[in-house]
């Protein structure tokens, strides 16, 4: 079977190879400028670059193919033709061999070459007559199709065809990851942000090859996840928000659409339930679940470490593992994180207590904990993830552990710090965070903990000062493209004078996107030719 579908892809590619050549006898042959593939702005920066000078002329008469023996590569070839047809406008044909005129091709192929690294690893081979892109998963040539995006030019060249044809700098482009986990975090708690919302953030994240969401769902001022089995947790935990205004949350369906949207993208949703602090929400929507002795109130300031679930209540653990198991039955995704972040009214034995049997749970629905920091000083199995925020100590005592460490401290990848002074929006408890600072630090070794240990990088957005998508994107780019190239490239391909030069000329496909980012004056932005209103969206 596995063999004769790679017959069937050889006799395909042997065939379209042989149509193009003969098309190729007759073509005018194009006098492209010479190119360098090697100074393209490209993001992240991918592992090794080798430029043969030329150009691959995309136009009309190019189409892609790909292999047969994967759906899931036709899927991530229709993802490229619609993205080339809002950039370009050009309408490329998918795997039809009867397609007009085919000059040129686009060859998205699965290879089970040694010489690529792992699922997400990709090569690019770029000719005058084709583009070859190998990789063994369609998650890699995902990977590799962003590449491909990024280098078509923003405008057309009029003077070296009679019709529009967009020159790509050939060469060859050998690329993985870094870090497997890239990620950034949105709270929708303290501010709830629509289903249209989460999926442009998708949309631009993935363009830089980032591959995790985590949503963090609930907090002390809403919970955004709907629960049957318990359904006054978004009745009246979700009808508040930081500043007084009227909440929302996700239905189940909401949620499904999301991930799926992700998932199309190869990205992964982490659904995070904050307990036992953190639950406001849940305990005023159920006050049997409270433990700080108080009669709970909805709450829309921004205080934290004031709520707590009881931890020495059966009552919760059954009301968790209802919620853990409506939450993971929607989420494809290996992981649930619990939170367990500044539970400052729960007695510190409780709370080791709480982590350890809600890790219990988590572990029954076939998921891996992730938590924040202070998860680590409970005691915890090594399959568990911490989330590095705040406590270098809690850092280590995971690594003691054995467990994996996700990168997010607070002074260096916390997207909700501002910029400077003058920032509109975001808090600075923990730092100033300009957009060199943001890029200028390393995460291989980071606070002493081993590289082994180091499962990648994630930068989390808190909603505290943000209400809107306007303000989401000022305060999450341009940096969360930065930390998308801390956690993909090598520490050898990461340099700041060189990446700020790439970061400027972002600025036209984030105008083209409606993405209304802060233009930091560090920063030599590139003018757009085109505003989101003048072009269709990409
Ligand atoms: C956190 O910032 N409380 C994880």
């Amino acid at each position: 079977m596995i063999k004769s579908t790679l017959l069937k892809s050889l006799v395909l590619l042997s065939v379209i190879v042989l149509f193009i050549q003969c098309q190729d006898k007759k073509m005018k042959e194009i006098n492209f400028p010479p190119t360098d593939l090697s100074t393209e702005n490209l993001i992240p920066k991918p592992l090794k670059i080798v430029p043969t000078h030329s150009a691959f002329g995309l136009d009309h008469t190019t189409a892609i193919f790909t292999s047969q023996s994967d759906k899931s590569f036709e899927e991530v070839g229709l993802f490229l033709a619609e993205k080339i047809k809002s950039k370009t406008n050009l309408r490329l044909a998918v795997n039809q061999t009867d397609a007009g005129k085919v000059n040129r091709m686009i060859y998205i192929n699965q290879s089970d070459s040694d010489a690529l690294g792992g699922r997400e690893a990709y090569e690019l081979y770029i000719s005058k007559d084709s583009i070859i892109l190998n990789s063994k998963t369609a998650e890699g040539a995902f990977r590799g199709v962003q590449t491909i995006r990024q280098l078509i030019p923003e405008t057309s060249n009029d003077s070296l065809a009679e019709l529009p044809l967009w020159p790509i700098p050939s060469g060859k482009i050998s690329d993985k990851p870094n870090f497997e986990y890239r990620g950034s975090m949105l709270d929708v708690a303290r501010h709830f942000f629509s289903v249209e919302d989460v999926k442009k953030y998708i949309d631009i994240l993935a363009y830089y090859k980032i591959n995790v969401l985590h949503l963090h769902l609930t907090d002390d001022q809403g919970w955004r996840i709907e629960i049957n089995s318990w359904p006054k947790l978004t009745e009246v935990g979700g009808s508040t928000e930081v500043g007084g205004e009227a909440g929302g949350f996700y239905t189940q369906e909401d949620y499904k659409d999301i991930v799926s949207y992700a998932q199309q993208r190869y990205m992964m949703i982490v659904p995070e339930i904050d307990m036992p602090g953190h639950t406001n929400a849940a305990s005023v929507s159920y006050p049997i679940l409270n433990g700080n002795g108080k009669t709970p109130k909805l709450y829309e300031g921004t205080s934290v470490g004031f709520s707590t679930f009881d931890a020495r209540k059966d009552t919760v653990y059954a009301f968790i593992d209802d919620v853990v198991r409506e939450v993971s039955a929607i989420t494809p995704g290996p992981y649930f994180h619990i939170g367990g972040d500044e539970s400052h009214v729960t007695k510190k034995n409780d709370y080791k207590f709480f982590v350890n049997r809600v890790e219990k749970i988590v572990q029954k629905y076939g998921k891996q904990m992730i938590g924040w920091d202070e998860v680590a000083t409970a005691d915890i199995d090594s399959t568990s993830i911490a989330q590095f925020w705040a406590s270098t100590e809690n850092a280590k005592a995971a690594v003691e552990k054995g467990m994996k460490v996700i990168l997010s401290p607070a002074s260096k990848a916390y997207l909700d710090m501002q910029y400077d002074t003058l920032s509109k929006y975001g808090l600075h408890w923990a730092a100033y965070i300009p957009v060199d600072t943001a890029y200028i630090w390393t995460p291989e070794g980071y606070a002493g903990i081993p590289n082994e240990n180091i499962l990648g990088v994630e930068a989390p957005l808190w909603s505290e000062t943000i209400s809107n998508i306007d303000e989401l994107e000022y305060l999450a780019f341009p940096r969360v493209i930065g930390y998308s190239e801390l956690s993909w490239s090598t520490e050898e391909n990461r340099n700041w004078d060189n990446f700020k030069v790439r970061l400027a000329n972002q600025a036209p496909y984030m105008d083209r996107m409606d993405v209304k980012f802060y233009r930091s004056n560090l920063i030599d932005w590139k003018e757009s030719k085109f505003t989101y209103k003048s072009i269709k969206k990409d």
